[in-house]
């Protein structure tokens, strides 16, 4: 029992093989192989249209790929779904979700779906944790778009799930608050081993938050390490740099 769990514990925890999606002629994701371990920030950068999303969408089962396998807790996501999804949360900007509860009703619906015990607690936490106190009750639809972001956000620990998946969870909000999450998330990660997915445009970031950063483009991976290692690579002084030579060719 001991030797499996350490076993199970040095193992990756999300294993992408030769991922691909194709939009009609249009190669989207092509041919990406990557791992996370458990504990582990990924951050995943690139242009628009890289291919970011697209490949979060796969590993949720939203879309499914082309050609690749998708493992999580060593299970393949096409045959065991409900067993590994119950397990993963995400948030993203895109994300939509009932604009005429209240904050508070959003977070009770999320709760029912994943089957939480000891809801109120939970909530009651996680308002807190995210400073959601002054807009808890408020009807979704009148979110500020930060606020809304702290939302998905919300949604996305109540779960407490054991792997994240963040496309541009920072995007819409100010400086102040955005230091908090990044404060909060890498809390997470080191009292829960919680294992993020993490995409930015912001490449402070980037290198702030990630333990090891892939670089996309055109749905493939060109650069992989840590940011350092990568700002090396390239002979640049920064990612800011590197993602500048990168885009432009
Ligand atoms: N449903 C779709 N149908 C056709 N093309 C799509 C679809 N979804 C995404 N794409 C295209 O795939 C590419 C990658 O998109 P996306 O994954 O959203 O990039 P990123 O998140 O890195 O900005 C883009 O060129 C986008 O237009
Ligand atoms: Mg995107």
């Amino acid at each position: 029992m001991t030797d499996n769990c350490t076993l199970f514990m040095s193992s990756p925890i999300v294993q992408v093989s030769n991922l691909t999606k194709r939009f009609g002629d249009f190669t989207a994701v092509d041919g990406v192989s990557f791992e996370i371990r458990q504990g582990e920030i990924l951050g995943l950068l690139g242009p628009n249209g890289a291919g970011k999303t697209t490949t979060i969408q796969m590993l949720l089962g939203m879309i499914t790929p082309t050609a690749g396998s998708i493992r999580m807790f060593g299970l393949d996501l096409a045959t065991h779904r409900e067993e590994i999804l119950g397990q993963v949360n995400f948030s993203s900007t895109y994300i939509s979700m009932p604009y005429s509860l209240t904050v508070e009703e959003n977070l009770k619906v999320v709760a029912k779906l994943y089957g939480l015990s000891d809801v109120s607690r939970r909530i009651d936490e996680v308002v807190k944790k995210l400073e959601m106190e002054e807009f808890r009750f408020k009807v979704t639809r009148k979110l500020s778009s930060g606020q809304m972001t702290r939302l998905t956000l919300a949604k996305a620990i109540l779960t407490e799930p054991k792997v994240l998946f963040l496309d541009e969870p920072t995007a819409s909000l100010d400086p102040d608050i955005a230091h908090k999450i990044r404060g909060l998330l890498k809390e997470v990660r080191r009292s829960a081993g919680l294992s993020i997915l993490y995409t930015s445009h912001n490449m402070k970031e980037m290198e702030e938050m990630s333990d090891r950063i892939i670089f996309l483009q055109k749905g493939k991976i060109v650069a992989q390490g840590t940011a350092q290692e990568i700002t090396e690579r390239f002979g640049q002084r920064d990612l800011e740099e590197v993602f500048l030579k990168l885009a432009r060719g």
